[in-house]
Order: C-alpha cells, then structure tokens, then sequence
C-alpha cells in the first residue's frame, strides 16, 4: 500500500504495523500456534476430500476386475476390496472430524483475536492529538474500530477455509490424475490455471461496481441519518416531504449504482456456470476416449469423472470470494488508514511522570497558528506567578482559548516554550501535565454515564459523600436530586439530557473534586442565568484560593475582582494589569468595561480606535436601548462600582 509506515508513536500505545497486510500477519502472529494447527487440520480435511475420488477409483477398478471371475478368485479380489473400502471410509471420517476440529479453533480463537484487534486499535486511537479528534467523527472513527477488527477475521478465515481448500483440491486432482494419465492432469491443470485467473480478473473487474453500489448504500444511510437528527427542523419548517423527496433522490442513486454491481454479479455467474461445464463435460468426454482407447482403467476414469465434480464444488463461486475478500482487504485497509496514523503529539522519552506544580505559567516567545500559514500569536511571551489569578479579555477569536490549549499542551507551539514553574510542559508526560491542571470548558460534554460517575471523574477514589458535597458547591445539587434516578441519572448521549447550564455545573463539580494547582475556566458560566452565576461565582472564588487561575470570561464583572487582567487582541496582549490599572489607563479594556456598564461615556473616547470602537459620538448608537437609559446621567464607567455586580457585556462583542 501507499502510506508511509507510522513514524511517531505515543509511548503508552501498542506497537502495530500500518499496511493492512502487515497488520494482518502481525495478529496470525500473536495467535501462531492456534494458526498453526488450523492449517494443519484444514489442510488435512481438505486432504481427506480429495482423496475419496481417488478410493472411488480403486473401489471400481476391484469391482471390475472381479466382474469375470468366481470362487476362490473372487473371493480374494473381495478380500483385496476390504483396504480401498477401509480408506473410502477413514476418508470420510477424517473429513468430518478435521473440519469440525478446524472450526472448533476457528470459533475459539476468533472472538478473541476480533477483540485483539479492538483493544489495539482503540489504544492506539486514543493517543491521537486534540487537532485529530477535530478533525475526524468519533462515529467513523468508532466503525472503523469494529469494521476492521471483523475484517481481520473475514480476512483469514476466507484465506484460511475458502482459497486454501481450493489451491489444494486443484493440485492435488492434478498430481492424482498425472497418476493416471498425464494428458488427463493437463487438462485439469490448464483449466485450473486459466479458471482462477478468470475468477480473479472478472472480480477485479467487478470490484469498482461493488464499491461504488456499498458507497452509495452508506450515501442514503448517511443521508437518512442527517435527515433523522434535523427531524425537529424539518417538522418546524413543514418539509416532512421535501425530506422524503431527498431521500427519494439518493434512493434512485442508490439503484442504479446497485444494479450495475449485480448485472456484473450475473455476467461472472455465467462464466462460473460455463465453466464448470466445459471441465465436466471435457473431463467426461476425453476420460471416455482414453477409456475407449485402453489408455485408462475404468477405475481412473471413475476418479476422473468424480475429481471433476469435486473441483466444480470447491471452486465454485470463486470469483465472488475474490470480490469478498477485496471487501475484506478494502476494510482493513481503510481502518488502518485511518487510525494508525503516526501519533501528532506524544511524551518525550523520559518525560517526567511524577509531578507536582506550584503553578506558574510561563509563555516564552511562543509562535502558533492551527495552520502553519495563519498563525495566531506570534512570540508571545507572558509571565504569571504562582497564585496568580488572572483574567483573560478580548473578541472571538482574538486567542483566548488558544492560549489555554497550549497550557494544556492540546497543540504544540511551533516555535517557543510554555512551561510551567520554569519547566517546559513539554518535558512532562501529559498525563503530569494533566494532572495539575484543572479544566471547565465552554461547552463541557459528559459521558453517557450516570451523574455520580461523570462527577467522580474528577477524582476516581472519591466517596459518595464527597461527590454530592461538589455537586453542592457547584450547585448541582438541586437539580441532581430532582431528576428522577437522581444521582444515578444518566444524562444522554454527550449529555444532551442536561441543558447547558446544568452540564456547566456538572463540571465544575468535577473540576472541585480533582483539585488540581492550576485552575482554568475558559468561559466556564457562559451558560448559567446570572443568578446562578453569582451564587457559583462564590465557590468558584472559594476553589480558586492558593490556586493559580485563568478566567476566560464574557462577562467582565466575573474577572474584574482578580487580581490581573490580560487584554487579548489579533493573538497579542495589548493590556495587562488589574481592573483598576486598566480603566485608569482608559485603553481597550475601559472602552469594554464602558460598554458594559450603558454605553454612556464622555466624548474624548470617541475618536479612538482599537478594540472596541466608540460607542458615543454623539448619538446613542449600538447599545440597547434599555442599556442606555440605564446607563444615563453616569459619566464614567467607574472604579468604584461593585466589580461582582458589573453589566454584562455584550455577546457579539466578547467572547
Ligand atoms: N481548531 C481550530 N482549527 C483552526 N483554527 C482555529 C481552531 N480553533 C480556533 N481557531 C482560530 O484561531 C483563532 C483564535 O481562536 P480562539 O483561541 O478560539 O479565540 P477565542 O477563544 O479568543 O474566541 C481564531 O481565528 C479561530 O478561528
Ligand atoms: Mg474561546
């Protein structure tokens, strides 16, 4: 195959080949000797099957013989029966009981061997950087997990019990029938040969019909599924049968492409039936010559004709088991393609692994961007102590979330170094890293688990008792103990079950039970009412002491009390200091704050530029209007204002 071989592997995930032919050989491997004895059997069986032509003959030819003689002569010819008629039968019973021995194997080793291939597969998966997981579906990846561990297994059992039996079945009749006569066995042979060669060729043929028919099947599939989960949309805006003409669309694709495979099926089916006519009735007719001409005995022309039908069964279908085991292949390679790709961001070797942060946060020239091409800070190098907590402020997209994924080391800079109390995160596994940092994204998801267990996440060994007593300062408590399994409530896929809100507090529970040095909420409340945000916002401060924090907020009120502000800006930090530094030095951030407190402000703020634009210049313009009525009459948005009970801001304009 075509794909460089993985080059970067994360130390905790298994060692795997990435071609699906290596990969494949690497589980015989593991499973050698169960390999091992299967082929042998299988070899065995198949071994038995031929040979029963062969004791037909043998049979016939004593039969015959015995045909002109009587008495004391026959009765020894009879007596000469008994050894044939002894390995007719043996035959017959060594075919049955290697095959079903084989299969005894085969059902043993096989679950677990699927299994084998799950368990590694999904080992190496989860080592995939954060850029992986963006940029790929957890479904499709999940399917390739199990498509193809059952295509490892596809994969061998069609070798090992389909296309093996029949290599050895045609050899095999070859070498007997050379016994007999060797035009005879060439006759095989040649056809043999030039049948399997058809076979394949046809199934090559077939296989582009095949994949685009399996695609076009999964379209409509993937079709319906987009369809189902905007069912609510399409009800709302009254397009039930638009939708079902959509799908009427794909579904008429879906045929068309069907039929094209199976008209070819039937194309391969007539070369199938037409040849295994011409070796019947050419084996028929040129043993009858022979016969006829005294070259063979009756009894070779018994095991001739009987070899023929024996072929005919073994090699039928043979075309489709290509096409089969193309499908089989194809998944393997798709899956291997697709998952064991090199690792983007794995521990150094002898990255520490115990670990136990003070908590300072250092950024030193750091340059990134997503793509190398449109980067996002470039050099940023910024300090915070120990302690610290500090706030993060700008515009969508200006860097903010940014800055806490490279805390959390979900993307490396391209140039620079991030480290935390002067060591580079870099020289530390990620599981040290992670362990010292506390995480309350924006949008949190959970697991399909129950409520207690996505709260002990936090925290592995922790009670019951401590798992409700965070969910009481997160405030969860109320609404947990509301729902009706409670605690043990499960919350849907991702936790769809739970509003946002409610997932908010979920994870701050969680994050109070890890306890980690350094605490970053990265819009953590967006989703809570302001009440709730207020009674949360006491916690939090509470959680916050002795930590190091960084607050990502919307709404400043909830970080003018730290105890710095950092102004973001295009990927720069165009202020830092604490909330009365920063309005005093009437920059962007005051302009923020202003907006916030009523969009009323004197007019030397009109005329600058930068951040936020003016929001006076003469006429009330952008604030709402109920904002602004309330914001009249102040003249400044001012230091001493309750910072927790500050305005909001507003939402297009942060965040
Ligand atoms: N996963 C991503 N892939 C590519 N670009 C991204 C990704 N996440 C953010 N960006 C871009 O990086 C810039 C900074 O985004 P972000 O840090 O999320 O800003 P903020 O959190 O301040 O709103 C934006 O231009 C955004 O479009
Ligand atoms: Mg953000």
């Amino acid at each position: 195959m075509t794909f460089a071989p993985p080059t970067q592997r994360a130390p905790q995930a298994p060692v795997l080949p990435a071609t699906p032919f290596r990969f494949i050989v690497h589980f015989v491997g593991r499973y050698r000797a169960w390999y091992a004895a299967m082929f042998t059997l299988e070899t065995a069986q198949a071994v038995c099957g031929i040979l029963i032509p062969y004791a037909i003959g043998q049979i016939t030819r004593t039969v015959v013989q015995s045909g002109a003689l009587s008495g004391e002569a026959l009765q020894a010819v009879l007596d000469g029966l008994r050894q044939p008629l002894m390995l007719f039968i043996a035959l017959s019973i060594g075919e049955v009981v290697f095959s079903r021995l084989a299969g005894t194997l085969q059902f043993t080793v096989g679950p677990r061997q699927r299994q084998a291939v799950t368990r590694d597969l999904y080992a190496w998966l989860q080592h995939h950087s954060h850029r992986f997981f963006s940029d790929n579906f957890a479904g499709a990846l999940a399917h390739r997990v199990s498509e193809t561990s059952v295509g490892v297994n596809q994969t061998l059992w069609m070798l090992l019990f389909d296309f093996w039996p029949v290599a050895i079945v045609l050899s095999v009749s070859v070498v007997l029938l050379a016994g007999a006569h060797a035009q005879l066995a060439l006759f095989v042979g040649v056809w043999s040969v030039a049948f399997v060669a058809l076979s394949y060729w046809l199934a090559t043929k077939a296989q582009p019909h095949t994949i685009r028919a399996a695609a076009a099947r999964s379209d409509t599939t993937g079709k319906i599924v987009d369809s189902v989960t905007n069912l609510t949309a399409a009800r709302l805006f009254a397009r039930l049968g638009f939708e079902r003409q959509q799908l009427d669309a794909a579904l008429a694709t879906e045929l068309a492409a069907v039929q094209r495979s199976v008209r070819y099926a039937d194309r391969v089916r007539w070369f199938n039936y037409i040849a295994a006519a011409v070796l019947k009735v050419g084996i028929l007719w040129y043993a009858l010559d022979l016969w006829a001409a005294g070259q063979i005995h009756v009894g070779d022309f018994v095991m001739a004709v009987s070899l023929s039908l024996l072929i005919i069964n073994e090699a039928r279908n043979l075309s489709r088991r290509f096409l089969e085991l193309f499908e089989y292949l194809g998944n393997v390679d798709n899956g291997v393609r697709a998952i064991l790709r090199p690792h983007e961001l794995v521990d150094a070797t002898g990255a520490r692994s115990q670990w136990r942060a003070r908590g300072a946060i250092e950024f030193r020239d750091v340059s990134f961007g997503y793509a190398a091409d449109k980067p996002v800070f470039k050099q940023l190098s910024v300090s915070i102590p120990a302690g610290q907590r500090v706030g993060l402020v700008g515009f969508s997209g200006s860097g903010k979330s940014t800055f806490v994924s490279l805390i959390l080391r979900l993307y490396e800079p391209q140039q620079g170094r991030v480290c935390i109390d002067g060591t580079d995160i870099a020289t530390l596994t990620q599981d040290a890293l992670h362990e010292q940092v506390g995480l309350i994204p924006q949008d949190p998801t959970l697991f399909h688990r129950s409520l207690l267990d996505n709260i002990r996440y936090g925290r592995l060994e922790a009670t019951d008792e401590e798992v409700r007593e965070a969910a009481r300062q997160a405030h969860a408590d109320g609404f947990i103990q509301q729902m009706k399994d409670g605690y043990g409530s499960m919350v849907g896929e991702r936790g769809v079950k739970l509003s946002g809100g409610q997932r908010q507090r979920i994870a701050i529970a969680r994050v109070i039970l890890k306890d980690a040095p350094v605490l970053i909420l990265d819009e953590a409340t967006s989703s809570l009412d302001s009440l709730t945000e207020q009674a949360i916002q006491e916690t939090l401060d509470r959680v916050m002491q002795g930590k190091t924090v960084i607050v990502v907020a919307h709404r400043l009120s909830t970080i003018a009390h730290l105890d710095r502000i950092l102004v973001f800006d295009a990927g720069r930090i165009v202020e830092d200091g604490s909330h009365a530094e920063l309005l005093a030095a009437r920059g962007a951030y005051w302009r923020l704050w202003s907006r916030q407190a009523g969009g009323f402000l004197p007019e030397d703020a009109g005329g600058r530029d930068g951040l936020a634009r003016p929001v006076f210049d003469g006429q009330w313009v952008e604030a709402a209007p109920g904002v602004a009525a309330r914001g009249a009459g102040r003249d400044d948005a001012s230091e001493e204002r309750d910072d927790r009970n500050g305005p909001d801001m507003e939402p297009e304009a942060v965040g």
